[in-house]
């Protein structure tokens, strides 16, 4: 994280439909060059959330600031890209006509257009599809051109909603290695997932958000050290596992060995389900 004013404060922020509480009293800073991960499981409020962010739904009491003022302000709203979860994909035109369709919403013309679509579907390698109509597309390539058309008109603040669900794996790293490039140019991102390995891998902090709660957010090793818990020794010995918690894994080895301990020694080190599973009390639900 650099020193550079943030690009998103969000302070406070609530959210209702009707009588069900979507978001409770959530702060949070996004900075230039940060990915930013949002962890929760199906109905936490992550999209709730992007959405009040992005002006599409308005805050029940707390405050949404982008650094150029308020997202429901058009001129503000050309500073931000979304790729909403799930897409929002025009049947009928073809990938470049869908990137163009963006970028000139964006107030990009002639030239200037056609260049910013060929670099995004490029950025997203689907610069062979560009002719393809969106419906001809599979469902990772359709997540691809997703980002491509929030990417086209290079915002300095990005929300990602789920980006890679249904992705395969080559795609997957794909994305991820595209949004890192982003991070590398001081883009911002906010990046919502509920899948585990993908917010160790990208994400500089990671907030744990369940039941419109954002409980922690820190970096993931900060996470790990205040609830990941110890490592385990696990012993493996006629057809059982026994666990061993220990701040020393090493010395436990040490230990058990020079006791006579019989079997296969293994040791097993936190991770963010860990985490999630301290913080909320429960288990995230993950992807197949
Ligand atoms: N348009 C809506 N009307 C009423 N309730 C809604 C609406 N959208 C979401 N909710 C409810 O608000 C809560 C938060 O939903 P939200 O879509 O923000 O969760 P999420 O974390 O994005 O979940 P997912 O991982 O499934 O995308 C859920 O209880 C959901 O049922
Ligand atoms: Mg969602």
């Amino acid at each position: 994280m650099n020193n550079e004013s943030p690009l998103l404060q969000v302070d406070q922020l609530s959210f209702s439909y009707g009588d069900l509480r979507a978001l409770e009293g959530v702060r949070f800073e996004l900075h230039p060059g940060e990915v930013l991960g949002l962890l929760g499981p199906n109905g936490a409020g992550k999209t709730t959330l992007v959405h009040c962010c992005t002006g599409r739904l308005k805050p029940a009491a707390g405050q949404v600031r982008h650094r150029q003022g308020d997202p429901a302000n058009p001129a503000v709203r050309r500073s931000m890209g979304v790729a909403p979860q799930g897409g929002a994909l025009y049947d009928g035109l073809s990938a470049r006509e869908q990137v163009e369709l963006f970028a000139g919403l964006q107030g990009l013309r002639g030239r200037e257009k056609d260049a910013a679509a060929r670099e995004a579907l490029a950025f997203v390698g689907l610069q062979e599809k560009a002719d393809k109509r969106a419906e001809t597309l599979s469902g990772g390539m359709r997540q691809r051109l997703n980002l491509a058309m929030a990417v086209v008109h290079k915002p300095p603040l990005l929300f990602l909603d789920e980006p890679t669900v249904g992705v395969d794996a080559q795609s997957r790293n794909a994305l991820l290695d595209g949004i890192e490039a982003l991070r590398r140019k001081g883009h911002g991102i906010l990046y919502t997932t509920h899948y585990m390995p993908e917010a160790e891998r990208l994400c500089d902090r990671v907030g744990i958000i369940d039941r419109g709660r954002l409980l922690e957010l820190d970096s993931v090793p900060a996470l790990l050290e205040a609830h990941g818990g110890d490592p385990l020794v696990i012993q493996e010995t006629e057809g059982r596992e026994i666990r061993h918690s220990s701040a020393d894994p090493l010395l436990t080895l040490d230990e058990l060995r020079r006791q006579g301990a019989q079997g296969r020694f293994r040791v097993e080190y936190p991770g963010l389900e860990q985490v999630f599973l301290r913080c909320t009390g429960h288990e995230i639900q993950e992807e197949a």
